[in-house]
């Protein structure tokens, strides 16, 4: 059977980093670094300097990707790129990424699923790769929420970061291992889109708008959803919690990382956190802690490794795999 493969990840930070101590200093926030840390368990994030922009950042990202897969960016013939924060309203960025990269000529469009869109990048790449649209995918996950923060909300502006994450994924013969992406579930919710959202857009207000989000609701709903997804990927590939070797979640707090851990019946050992050093990076998240994970030598062939995530919409979903 054809499945998609990860032949090789990569990721990318902005250059400035801030502790909470110097997030709440530069912006005179009436907040402490033992709260954020108490309630989110981040310690730090990076934000975009002048130069530094999703496209930048993406393309840093797809470039240690291609290297860690030993691949051209020529043999790339699909780019999926998940933001909320895309440089321009158009073109994708995406495009822009293929321009950056030198590989003109394939297909390349943005997803928007917010912090769930890495999820929904992976299983549209998949099923275009295993119809045959491509051999090879770049799916990024990238963002720069910095820019849509509103600076006097300390209750959303200490939990975001900026950054980039990218997975090459091939199609190949997944053999008796049964290798590849072996089963994704996405899902969306619009009843609850008031929940988190940006209150501008170039359609409603003209004007780029700011992140708003009920974060004690949102956190209820995260719990819930991402336990059921769990339960409907474990249950479509046949495969028990107990086999899981990691879990790559979004990272938007190390309290709901904990609480679906507890929930699946899955120890804290087997997830990976990055919470703490990025915060919470959107659709970026995920592919930053997979390849987090890849260079630091845990995720290792052979590994079936849990991908998550729930965001604005609100969309959540799950994606299984074995490396
Ligand atoms: O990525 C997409 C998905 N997003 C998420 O999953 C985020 C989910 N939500 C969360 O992670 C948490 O709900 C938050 C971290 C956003 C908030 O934590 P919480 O434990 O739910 O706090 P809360 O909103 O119930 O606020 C508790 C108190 C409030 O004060 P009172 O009303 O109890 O006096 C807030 O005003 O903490 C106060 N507070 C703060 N205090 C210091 C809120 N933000 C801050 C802050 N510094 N930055």
């Amino acid at each position: 059977m054809i499945r998609s493969h990860v032949i090789g990840s990569g990721s990318a930070l902005p250059a400035r980093r801030l502790t909470n101590e110097e997030l709440a200093a530069e912006y005179n926030l009436d907040t402490s670094d033992e709260w954020i840390v108490e309630r989110t368990g981040i310690t730090q994030r990076y934000f975009a300097g002048e130069g530094e922009t999703t496209a930048t950042l993406a393309t840093a990202a797809a470039r240690k990707a291609l290297e860690m897969a030993g691949a051209d960016a020529s043999e790339i013939g699909l780019i999926v790129l998940a933001t909320a924060t895309p440089d321009n309203t158009f073109p994708a960025t995406a495009t822009q990424v293929q321009q950056a990269l030198g590989c003109n000529g394939g297909i390349a469009f943005d997803v928007a699923a917010v912090c769930t869109g890495f999820l929904y990048a992976i299983g549209v790449a998949d099923s275009m790769l295993r119809i045959g649209h491509a051999k090879k995918a770049l799916v990024i996950g990238a963002e720069t929420f910095s820019r849509i923060l509103d600076f006097e909300d300390r209750t959303t502006c200490v939990l975001f970061g900026d950054g980039a994450g990218a997975l090459v994924l091939e199609a190949r013969e997944s053999g008796e291992a049964q290798t590849g992406v072996l089963g994704t579930k996405l899902h969306a919710d619009g009843a609850h889109c008031d929940l988190l959202h940006v209150d501008g857009g170039p359609s409603s207000t003209g004007t780029v708008g700011k992140l708003r989000m009920k974060g004690r609701e949102v956190f209820r709903h995260a719990v819930v959803n991402l336990s059921s997804v769990l339960k409907e990927v474990l249950e479509e590939t046949g495969v028990s919690a107990a086999e899981i070797d990691w879990v790559v979640p979004h990272q938007a707090n190390a309290r709901i990382l904990d609480a679906t851990a507890r929930k699946l019946g899955l120890p804290m050992e087997k997830v990976v956190v990055t919470v703490d050093r990025h915060a919470n990076t959107s659709a970026a998240s995920v592919p930053l802690a997979f390849d987090t994970a890849m260079r630091d030598g845990r995720l290792k062939a052979g590994d079936l490794v849990m991908l998550e995530a729930m965001g604005g919409g609100f969309t959540w979903g799950a994606s299984l795999l074995r490396l």
